[in-house]
């Protein structure tokens, strides 16, 4: 299962009992149901990251390492990933730090605050996504609630020297790390990449001829000649190593070479997936203590784009560490020679933007996973205002992979993803089974003046102008003076926007052209209004009038 992402969260919201079922390592047995299912009563608490307590007393009191009342060294030898430990220790400055760890799984860091005579939890899977815990002392037990939930409490007690020799076993050492040091643009990525990804429609179901058969598609389909380029392989293809370490692809990937020669042969590129721990979120084998070797694996494969998802890397390694981490992997693919684009998963933590150019990193993820349902999806999108200065030429906000086409959003929904993401600049990588597009789906992620404003050669992503909920307008300044305007309705009944010039930052007259419909809607002066359907969009590329008019798309 993912447990990166936000899906570990939810993993931690189910309730339910122990299981005997799903013996580490587990594959995720279904794309939403979690491998590893807990319950506050199943929650360690094992160590390591954060906050700061009103006073070392609070600190000494909770510090430790804490595991589910009835865990029984069977299930922690056998089943380590149906455990759940909290960790809490004092960093070198007097605040408690904590970790929730699922051993040989993940590591998530817990925020920790008094609150008079409890403390109150914040698991932090993915930027935004924080699952809230109440934790009470009680005696030498600590009770473990989800505020506002009706489960009964989860009850934890300190491991025992026993307990805590096996978590020593199971907790991979941290391997040296680079000196933070920014590395130079590789030249890549100049817009934001487009392509597909197996993961949100096939998960780990995929295998050599499934990709083949992708690839065909997007090329039959036009969509590789609108720019979806890049083939990516996310989690499911890793084997075993062999006796030199050498990384090897499953047996449904019998030539991963041959493979990269297919698409390559059909102007695609290949890109795989991969984890600096030593599970990928899925379980597969990661790239821990393999960095250099499996970059010149992936290199000699003829790889042109990794995604490195920080998963079980939690394990090993604190969030602050993130940056050395991606930046090892980062000089391991320069040292080979091959242009590769680095993709940087780690849901948004320790302000990714703020490094992630720094650590090689072509475009950085900055939510937790993606889901094809309007709540999420818009969600995600419309949180994205804040970091679009962080995104450029070379170096993109990542809000995570397309859902148009896997059939749980309306045509209206769909739209609205595809406007906001190019709207921000976001990479468009599709995420629906190509094979068996409907020519509306494949409309909507090939409309030439959409993607045009997505690739827009400035590279400036776009920001929110105006918000009068539930409507909101965005702009994103494109090339040649033109400005992308983006007039949203997140409610659920038809409305008309407004907008002024002047809240817009548009001087002047600009004549206006109908993103979606190539319509051009003539000069409009001093303000906008249009009628937008509920979750939907109104997408315009407004030229100024005394420059040539707005052409549909940037050939
Ligand atoms: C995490 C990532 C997803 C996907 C899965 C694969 O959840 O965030 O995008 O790569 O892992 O297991």
């Amino acid at each position: 299962m993912p447990v990166g992402g936000q899906r570990l969260g939810a993993a931690l919201r189910t309730s339910g009992e122990l299981t005997s079922g799903e013996p580490f390592p587990s594959r995720r047995p279904s794309r939403y149901e979690p491998v590893v299912r807990c319950t506050p009563r199943l929650m360690v608490i094992t160590a390591a990251a954060l906050l700061a307590l009103a006073g070392a007393a609070a600190a000494s009191e909770l510090a430790g390492t804490w595991v589910p009342q009835e865990l029984t060294p069977e299930l922690l030898t056998r089943q380590p990933g149906n455990v759940r430990v909290l960790v809490f220790k004092e960093d070198p400055h007097g605040a408690l730090v904590g970790k929730l760890l699922v051993p040989a799984l993940a590591g998530v860091p817990v925020a920790v605050r008094r609150d008079g005579d409890h403390f109150r939890l914040a698991l932090t899977m993915a930027r935004g996504m924080e699952t809230p815990l109440d934790a009470t002392l009680s005696g030498d037990r600590l009770l473990v609630t989800q505020p506002g939930g009706t489960s009964q409490p989860a009850t934890l007690r300190r491991a025992s020297p026993e307990e805590m020799r096996t978590l020593d076993r199971l907790a991979p050492p941290k391997l040296p790390l680079p000196p933070m040091k920014a590395l130079a643009d590789n030249g890549l990525a100049r817009t934001p990449p487009m392509g597909f990804s197996t993961w949100n429609h096939f998960a780990t179901a995929i295998d050599d001829r499934t990709i083949r058969e992708v690839a065909d598609a997007l090329v039959a389909s036009g969509m590789r000649d609108a720019g979806y380029v890049h083939v990516n392989i996310d989690d499911g293809w890793q084997g075993t190593r062999d006796e030199h370490g050498a990384l090897r692809a499953n047996e449904k990937f019998p030539d991963m070479k041959a493979l990269a020669d297919y698409l390559h042969e059909r102007g695609l590129k290949l890109g795989l997936y991969t984890s600096p721990g030593p599970k990928s979120c899925a379980g597969f084998a990661g790239s821990y203590g393999h960095e250099e070797q499996d970059a010149r694996t992936f290199a000699a494969w003829g790889v042109d784009y990794l995604k490195y998802d920080w998963c079980s890397a939690g394990l090993v390694y604190d969030d602050a560490e993130m940056p050395a981490v991606y930046l090892k992997m980062a000089q391991a693919i320069r040292a080979t020679g091959r242009p590769i684009t680095f993709s940087i998963c780690q849901y948004g933590r320790a302000d990714v933007w703020t490094w992630g150019a720094d650590a090689g990193g072509n475009l950085w993820r900055t939510t937790g996973d993606i889901a094809d349902r309007w709540d999420i999806m818009s969600a995600i999108g419309f949180a994205q205002d804040a970091l679009s200065p962080f995104a450029g030429p070379g170096h993109w906000n990542d809000p995570d992979m397309l859902e148009l086409g896997n059939g749980h959003m309306t045509a209206a929904e769909y739209r609205t993803h595809m406007s906001l993401w190019a709207m921000l600049a976001a990479p468009l990588i599709a995420g629906h089974d190509v094979r068996h597009a409907s020519p509306e789906t494949t409309a909507l992620l090939t409309n030439r003046a959409v993607i045009a404003i997505d690739q827009d050669p400035l590279g400036r992503a776009g920001r929110r102008v105006v918000q009068r909920d539930p409507l909101e307008a965005w702009t994103r300044q494109l090339d040649g003076k033109r400005t992308a305007v983006a007039l949203f309705n997140r409610g659920e009944t038809p409305a008309k926007l407004e907008a002024t010039f002047a809240e817009l930052g548009i001087a002047g007259r600009a004549s206006a052209l109908d993103a979606w419909s190539g319509r051009s809607l003539g000069t409009l002066d001093g303000k906008i209004a249009a009628d937008v359907e509920p979750h939907g969009v109104v997408l315009l590329v407004l030229t100024p009038a005394s420059a040539p008019a707005a052409s549909p798309a940037r050939e």
